[in-house]
């Protein structure tokens, strides 16, 4: 037995010393610790081994097996590092610290929504958390929309199975959990946590069945922003959307916005703007958002009071990454392809 586990011991260095690729290093690594691999059968020939000698062979086992992983490590490094190297275009040194490898490549919405939260931290916002999976309350009826609201259809929304139970997530039992479909639900969050002053963002996924096609995909990005101070003001709203969009665009830009509605505003407007820097969209109006100030019934779902004031505004990640970069189909952002992601070799640092 003990002559058998050297001898695969020896099959596996020279295997993997002759591992060139990653498709021929998964293919190796299955032949030796897979299901059906060498390692696998070695135990299970542990049946015949004498109750005496059972405890040496097993651990000359492990030790085997512990040696194959090592070396398939090792490889898998040295793999990696060519395959930087290759998609770099120079030699990478892989004791290095991470330390500000985003500089090198950095994913246009993670860079989108870097800038949106760093802009707007010099304006006093704080990055606020939410979650993902929430209750049909705090997705739309906290935020006022009601059960007649076309959000609110199966055919928009995911919802979970009535019967589901989600630790920490707590529902009345007439609710059911949805992913949420925007951002807004941290409106909600954030003011049953706290009191005003409030300037928080809260950049995040969102999640809608819509059939995936060039600009639709059923996960994507927002980023939220609610303010609640005394005496706030559409002015406010409006300078500070002005602030955010001509400091991630550039001077010259414009912003507009249109009366519309939405129900957790009151008024609601649409977001525009206009710049010249955005090549073949320069000097048209473009859609980017949603804002308007906080409506009273949303304050009063909170436990505020009725003179409370504030504004609330969301814009889509993935479509200012689109316009900024000239990304013509949504799905590149989720495909991972190396050739892609290769363009944005944009600093954080
Ligand atoms: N939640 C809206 C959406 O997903 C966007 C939005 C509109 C957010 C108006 C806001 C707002 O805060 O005031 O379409």
């Amino acid at each position: 037995m003990v002559e058998r586990i050297n001898e695969i011991l020896e099959k596996a260095k020279t295997a993997v010393g002759e591992v060139s690729s990653r498709a021929n290093f998964e293919g190796v690594k299955a032949k030796f610790l897979g299901q059906n691999g060498a390692l696998r059968e070695l135990m299970k020939s542990m049946t015949t081994v004498a109750a005496e000698d059972k405890p040496a062979v097993g651990q000359a086992i492990n030790v085997c097996k512990v040696e194959i992983e090592g070396m398939l490590t090792a490889k898998l490094l040295e793999i990696e590092i060519r395959e930087a190297e290759a998609l770099l275009g120079k030699k990478v040194d892989p004791t290095l610290s991470n330390h500000g490898s985003c500089g090198i490549f950095c994913h246009p919405l993670t860079k989108i929504r870097t800038q949106i939260t760093e802009i707007l931290s010099k304006l006093g916002f704080t990055v606020a958390d939410g979650t993902e999976i929430e209750t049909e309350w705090f997705c739309f009826d906290a935020l006022n929309t009601p059960q007649s609201h076309p959000s609110r259809n199966e055919s928009d929304t995911f919802y979970f199975p009535d019967d589901t139970i989600i630790e920490n997530v707590s529902k009345n039992s007439s609710e059911r959990y949805v992913l949420r479909a925007h951002t807004s639900t941290v409106q909600i969050r954030t003011m049953l946590k706290n009191r005003p002053p409030i300037r928080v963002l809260s950049p995040g996924t969102v999640f809608r069945r819509d059939a995936i096609d060039a600009t639709h995909f059923p996960s994507f990005h927002q980023c939220e922003g609610l303010a609640v101070e005394d005496g706030m003001s559409v002015c406010d709203l409006k300078s500070t959307l002005n602030f955010l969009f001509t400091e991630l665009i550039g001077e010259g830009c414009e912003t507009r916005m249109r009366p519309s509605f939405f129900p957790f505003v009151s008024p609601g407007f649409e977001v525009d703007f206009k710049s010249k820097n955005l090549g073949k969209l320069s000097n048209k109006w473009i859609e980017i958002g949603g804002c308007g100030m906080v409506a009273p019934s949303v304050f009063r779902n909170c436990g505020y009071e009725d003179n409370a004031s504030g504004f609330a505004f969301g814009v889509g990640i993935e479509r200012l990454a689109m316009l900024f970069y000239g990304v013509d189909d949504i799905r590149l952002f989720f495909q991972n392809d190396a050739r892609f992601l290769k363009q944005f070799k944009v600093s954080m640092i």
